[in-house]
């Protein structure tokens, strides 16, 4: 199993984690649950645009950039549990020889064409641009600043040649059109075979990926080139080629490959070679990947080991939609985001409950939306009023009946009989879910599970039965426990760090997925551990905290994005003549009482006292003012409120971009009263 190498020229996001590592990692626990030989394995595309670019703008070396991020991305994703047995780099130097060496056999087995073509080139600059690099007016919805390879706007995929007016995205230059020579993948020879090997031989893929694959057969495949004019990433091996590397998309797939060899060198005993994972028909190999990456992985990847002949070709490619954020695309320019790190710094040690929702949410089938409100709703009423709730009842009832002992199974009643008989049944249906990659769904009924659970004791009332029929009692909890061991393996794919505190409460030493519906699990007698709470509400005040901080950033975003208002119609002199705008001291300075927005100023205006009422009251504490010097028009008609108060005049203040109001004060004390022309 192989999940995207996301690009180490950022932290990772909500959206990288509900797309691909979040579901990739429930299926591979449940794999290894059920006792599948199976390897997960990730690592960081540390070549390509992306780092440059960051390189660029952080003023540092794109091996800082990719050393940076990559420790950063990988800690994130240990801190979610994401289980990877090698989560490696494409910067490796075991890597590189293995990409240099896949190339070199296409190379020298006649498999790539070289082209020689018009390339954009900066003078200035003296050097290629790469498709990300150029930038210009979108053919289609006429925005700026689309890329060479995409208008982010409109969704188009474009190609350089489409833009109009390109320029070089860093240095602004304008571009020229120069020769350059390329090796290309003749994909369209691979067309026939890939039309059998997908659309007649994969109908259970996806239907997102089966469709996007069949559009891409459909518009008919051409060469694609797998070698750039750059220097960051893997050199061509090939005489001649100075200054060329391998396209990143060529050398980031293979990186799948060779992360498997350096974690099967490294200890042959625990994973065998590297060749019974790759080259044997016995393995079966699945891609967890994002929606922007299905050709790469269906047609691009798949073709470039068809060419080489010694290896399997994927089974399956899950891949998912896109998940928004509070009705926003995520962006990592434009740090729109929850980012992993520092979601883990504000709400420590929930990891499960973003797993949970991000699972819940999953865009499966198309691009879902993540919002703080929902989060909190599903934490709150699900997480902690549904699973949560049945944990604790069962294990504190056990701890004060029972000194936290199993009790014994008395006779079953008929709901009894009925409540063990859907648990029996969860195994088969959160089997098939998972094994179709339906993970929304799997974890639906898991979650039912705990739903089924907290009806009964609800119902049962054990609290209360105590009293009137202990026997009863003993038969109720004994039930109970049993059903919350199930839970403790339903939802261990998914809530992993949840089901290892309940597996420690419980005193479960055998955990395998087979035992699920079983319905003696905790046989009478059995010692517990010490119960605590699964989980905790989510407060209004967290919620409000993260929606604060993604107003801030749209604000930002919108004050960068900010152009200055256009100039309003000429005035002559006289017409400014008519204004009269003096300095005033401000003596006084208060809030108004029931009108948030406002101000009560007393000014000093050099002849008199006068009010001025100013509706800037939510950047200001009145305090902070009182002593300045503003500047204030003093002939402007008196303004009544609502509330009966009357304005003398008005304070000129500037609004910065971002709504921001900052007053005009004087650059150095003048006598109240004084005339500003
Ligand atoms: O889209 C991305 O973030 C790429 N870095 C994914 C690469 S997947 C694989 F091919 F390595
Ligand atoms: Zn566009």
């Amino acid at each position: 199993m192989t999940s995207a190498l996301p690009y180490a020229n950022g932290p990772v996001h909500i959206g990288h984690l509900a797309g691909v590592y979040v579901p990739a990692d429930i299926y591979v626990r449940y794999l290894r649950l059920k006792g599948r030989e199976v390897l997960f394995v990730g690592g960081s595309d540390e070549h390509g645009v992306p780092v440059t670019i960051r390189a660029r703008k952080e003023g540092c070396t794109p091996q800082d950039v990719v050393d940076r991020y990559h420790g950063i991305i990988k800690k994130s994703f240990e801190d979610f549990g994401i289980s990877f047995d090698v989560y490696s780099r494409t910067t490796s130097a075991i890597h590189h020889k293995f990409a240099a060496d896949f190339f070199r056999k296409l190379y020298d087995e006649g498999k790539f064409v070289e082209i020689e073509s018009e390339q954009y080139y900066d003078e200035q600059a003296g050097e290629f641009l790469t498709d990300r690099n150029i930038r210009g007016e979108c053919p289609k919805c006429h925005a700026p600043e689309a890329y060479g390879d995409q208008c982010e706007k409109c969704g188009s995929t474009l190609s350089p040649d489409e833009l109009i007016n390109p320029y070089n995205a860093v240095t602004g230059n304008p571009l020229v059109k120069r020769s350059t020579r390329h090796w290309y993948l003749p994909l369209e020879q691979y067309q026939p075979w890939l039309e059998q090997w997908i659309l007649n031989e994969h109908k259970e893929w996806r239907p997102n990926v089966y469709g996007q694959c069949k559009s891409w057969l459909d518009g008919g495949l051409k060469p694609r080139a797998v070698t750039r004019d750059l220097n960051w990433g893997i050199p061509v091996p090939v005489e001649g080629a100075e200054g060329k590397v391998l396209y990143v998309w060529f050398d980031a797939p293979i990186g799948y490959i060779s992360n498997t060899k350096e974690l099967c060198d490294a200890n042959p005993e625990k994973y065998g070679t590297w060749q019974q994972w790759w080259q044997s028909d016995e393995s079966r190999l699945i891609h967890f990947i994002g929606k922007d990456n299905i050709v790469f992985h269906c047609i691009v990847f798949p073709s470039m080991l068809k060419a080489h002949g010694d290896y399997i070709l994927p089974d399956n490619v899950p891949a998912n939609e896109f998940l928004n954020l509070e009705g926003n695309k995520i962006s990592t320019s434009k740090n729109y985001a929850v980012w992993l790190n520092e979601y883990l710094e504000e709400l420590p040690g929930r990891q499960d409950e973003l797993r949970y929702v991000l699972t819940a949410n999953a865009p499966e089938t198309k691009d879902n939306d993540f919002t703080w409100a929902d989060f909190q709703a599903r934490c709150n009423n699900e997480l902690v009023a549904v699973y949560g709730n049945f944990v604790n009842r069962a294990l504190q009832l056990t701890k004060k009946y029972y000194d936290g002992i199993v009790p014994e199974c008395g006779q079953l009643t008929d709901t009894d009989r009925q409540t063990l008989a859907e648990f029996s049944q969860v195994k088969e249906r959160v089997e098939a879910l998972l094994e179709e990659f339906k993970f929304r769904e799997a974890q639906k009924e898991a979650m039912n599970l705990a739903r089924i659970g907290n009806k009964y004791i609800a119902d049962e009332e054990p609290w209360k039965v105590i009293k009137t029929d202990p026997e009863r009692v003993k038969t109720v909890i004994y039930i109970s426990l049993q059903l919350t061991a199930n839970l403790a393996i339903a939802f261990e794919p998914f809530l992993p760090f949840s089901s290892a505190r309940l597996r420690a409460m419980l005193n479960m030493d055998t955990f395998r997925w087979d035992d699920l519906g079983k319905t003696d699990l905790l046989p009478s007698g059995k010692q517990l551990g010490e119960p605590s709470l699964l989980f905790s509400k989510i407060e209004d005040e967290t919620i409000k905290q993260q929606m604060d901080k993604l107003e801030a950033t749209i604000k930002a975003n919108a004050a960068a994005e900010a152009k200055a208002a256009p100039v309003k119609d000429t005035i002559t002199y006289d017409d400014f003549q008519k204004l009269d705008i003096r300095v005033g001291t401000v003596l006084e300075c208060e809030r108004v009482p029931k009108m948030k927005k406002l101000l009560r100023f007393l000014i000093d205006d050099g002849l008199e006292r006068r009010t001025i009422v100013s509706g800037i009251a939510q950047w200001y504490e009145p305090e902070a003012l009182v002593g300045k010097q503003v500047l204030f028009i003093a002939n402007l008609a008196p303004r009544e409120f609502k509330n009966g108060l009357v304005s003398q005049g008005m304070i000129l203040s500037a609004e910065d971009y971002d709504g921001t109001i900052s007053v005009t004060t004087v650059e150095h004390a003048v006598k109240a009263g004084s005339q500003v022309s």
